[in-house]
């Protein structure tokens, strides 16, 4: 089968397009021949190993300390169930499923094999392969944050800082669901992007002052990067809570103390999918409640160049790698 594959770490170009063995299900896994996946931020850490700060020697530790232990990235896909394992009775052929990899990755390729028990939903009728392959790593992350570390509460006022990327874009439509009034933070140029997915408020933040004086927030998600601790607690609320969705080694290690001294919380730390979280989010997707924004378009072939828009880091939602045409 094809499969985008990497042997070293590095820039996009330590990734090509190469025949490889395909996998047999295991008893407990099934065969999805895969219509779609994406590149997103996770693929670009695991690629270069860009980590954020204090993570370098752990994200060599869970990649492989001598090059890619997994060679193939992707960490979402849609796709056709193809074969199943004696085991498995809760997929069978020909069922349309999106699924979040894990650990397992390998979306960036023509077959893979997962565990039937994990996080494989059923893919929404109303949602494409492509939509299908982005639902799971912005709206896994922006619902364990928001609901999980930010204990969401109907009315609260939300902030997201980079609400036009993927999980910024998953967290602003999130927490309209979830009742809240949201603000979300971007560039100018995204702004019509994040409030026509639901946000109440759009701050540029090369005009205006982020965090401003004015306004207090219940939650702010961080997932830019810009809004830490120290810039952040003048604007929560008493009880307001910070979530550092990508933050350092550091901000992990002290949010207990820093949320043991104060009424303010800071949380940190990393999403993990589910089968039940995955099939929350097939559900809100199937309702219209979420849905993933697709920034661009890439076959297989050019995986080179996907991976190198995203390392721009300037996508507005996500990109998506068509493997076979759409349904
Ligand atoms: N903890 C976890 O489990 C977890 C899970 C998923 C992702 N993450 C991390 O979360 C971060 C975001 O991931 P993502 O996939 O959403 O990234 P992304 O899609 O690449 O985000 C791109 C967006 O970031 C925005 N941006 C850049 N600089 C900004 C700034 N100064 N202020 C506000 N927005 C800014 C850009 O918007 P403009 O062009 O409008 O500036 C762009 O739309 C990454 O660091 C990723 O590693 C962590």
């Amino acid at each position: 089968m094809k499969a985008a594959i990497y042997t070293k770490y590095g820039p996009p170009s330590v990734v090509s397009v190469q025949d490889i063995s395909k996998s047999v299900p295991k008893a407990a896994e099934v065969l999805i021949r895969i219509h779609a996946s994406a590149v997103n931020s996770g693929d670009m850490r695991a690629r270069s190993l860009d980590m954020p700060a204090g993570f370098g020697l752990i994200g060599r530790l869970a990649f492989g300390v001598c090059g890619p232990r997994k060679q193939v990235l992707g960490v979402e896909l849609s796709g056709v169930i193809e074969a199943v394992g004696a085991n498995v009775s809760r997929f069978k052929p020909g069922d349309a499923v999106f699924a979040a990899t894990e650990g397992a990755m390998g979306g960036h390729a023509e077959f893979q094999t997962l565990r039937a028990d994990k996080a494989i939903a059923l893919l929404p009728k109303n949602c494409g392969f492509e939509q299908g392959a982005v639902i799971s790593f912005g709206g896994i992350t922006a619902l364990q944050f928001l609901r999980d570390k930010g204990d969401i509460r109907c009315g609260d006022k939300v902030l997201i800082n980079g609400a036009s990327g993927t999980v910024g874009l998953a967290s602003v439509q999130l927490a309209k669901h979830f009742g809240a009034h949201v603000t979300g933070v971007c560039s100018a140029g995204n702004a019509e992007l994040v409030r026509s997915v639901g946000a109440d408020v759009v701050i540029d933040y090369r005009q205006q002052e982020f965090p401003d004086s004015d306004n207090r927030y219940d939650l702010i998600l961080d997932a830019a990067g810009t809004a830490p601790w120290a810039r952040s607690k003048h604007t929560l609320t008493e009880t307001g809570r910070l979530l550092l969705v990508n933050g350092s080694l550091g901000d992990m290690l002290r949010a207990p103390f820093v949320s043991r001294k104060n009424g303010k919380r800071l949380k940190a730390g990393v999403a993990i999918a589910t089968a039940s979280d995955i099939q929350i989010l097939a559900d809100l997707v199937a309702q219209g409640v979420f849905t993933p924004v697709i920034d661009r378009q890439f076959p297989l072939s050019e995986i080179v160049a996907a991976h190198a828009y995203v390392d721009t880091g300037r996508k507005k939602g996500s990109v998506a790698i068509s493997i076979i045409s759409e349904r």
